[in-house]
């Protein structure tokens, strides 16, 4: 499935091989869950493996792809504009038009209320790939076969928690997504 698109992949990561190989791991969780939440295979595999297509494009060239507001919103945490931005990217350069894949792909480092099946699996696909190295990650593998809100919930939970600890201050919408599905699974969640 999508061979051009790989080569193309693995051709941009070729100094980033840690790159390529998350990529190749969030594919394969995302098509595994798109199998088992009943979507199309092709769209998960496409969103996966254009995820962070831009990840290490100089931040002048991915803010190119970002108009004004989405650029000073960021501003101070750029590493917000590689997923907004490869949204774009792959619309403009790849021609890639499906709206869930362009969302799923914008939406991948925060996620939001409302997610499309689509944006749950590769937000949780990104999270919990089998080359992610923290421990919650075969947990929540695991439990999204089950019960995808769940495994998105306790994601998001996870990410918040991590920033705490390292002092960042998680983002409002990071909270207001994560609040959402904690209504969602409400009383799921330990
Ligand atoms: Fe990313
Ligand atoms: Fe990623």
């Amino acid at each position: 499935m999508n061979e051009k698109l790989r080569a193309f992949v693995k051709e941009k990561f070729i100094n980033h091989k840690e790159r390529y190989l998350h990529t190749c791991g969030v594919e394969e969780v995302a098509i595994e869950l798109a199998r088992i939440y009943d979507i199309s295979l092709e769209k998960a595999s496409i969103a996966a493996l254009t995820h962070d297509i831009l990840k290490y494009d100089p931040v002048l060239d991915q803010i190119k792809y970002l108009d004004e507001e989405t650029i000073s919103k960021f501003k101070d945490i750029p590493v917000m504009y590689h997923a907004y931005a490869a949204a774009a990217y792959i619309e403009k350069e790849l021609n890639i038009t499906d709206q869930e894949i362009i969302d799923a792909v914008k939406y991948h480092v925060w996620g939001r209320s409302h997610m499309t099946t689509l944006e749950k699996i590769l937000y949780v696909a990104d999270f919990a790939e089998p080359n992610r190295a923290f421990h919650e990650a075969k947990k929540i593998r695991e439990i999204a076969k089950k019960d995808l809100d769940l495994a998105l919930v306790l994601a998001m939970k996870s990410s918040i928690d991590y920033l705490i600890e390292k002092g960042i201050k998680p983002s409002i919408e990071q909270y207001e997504a994560f609040h959402y599905y904690e209504e969602v699974t409400r009383g799921k969640i330990k």
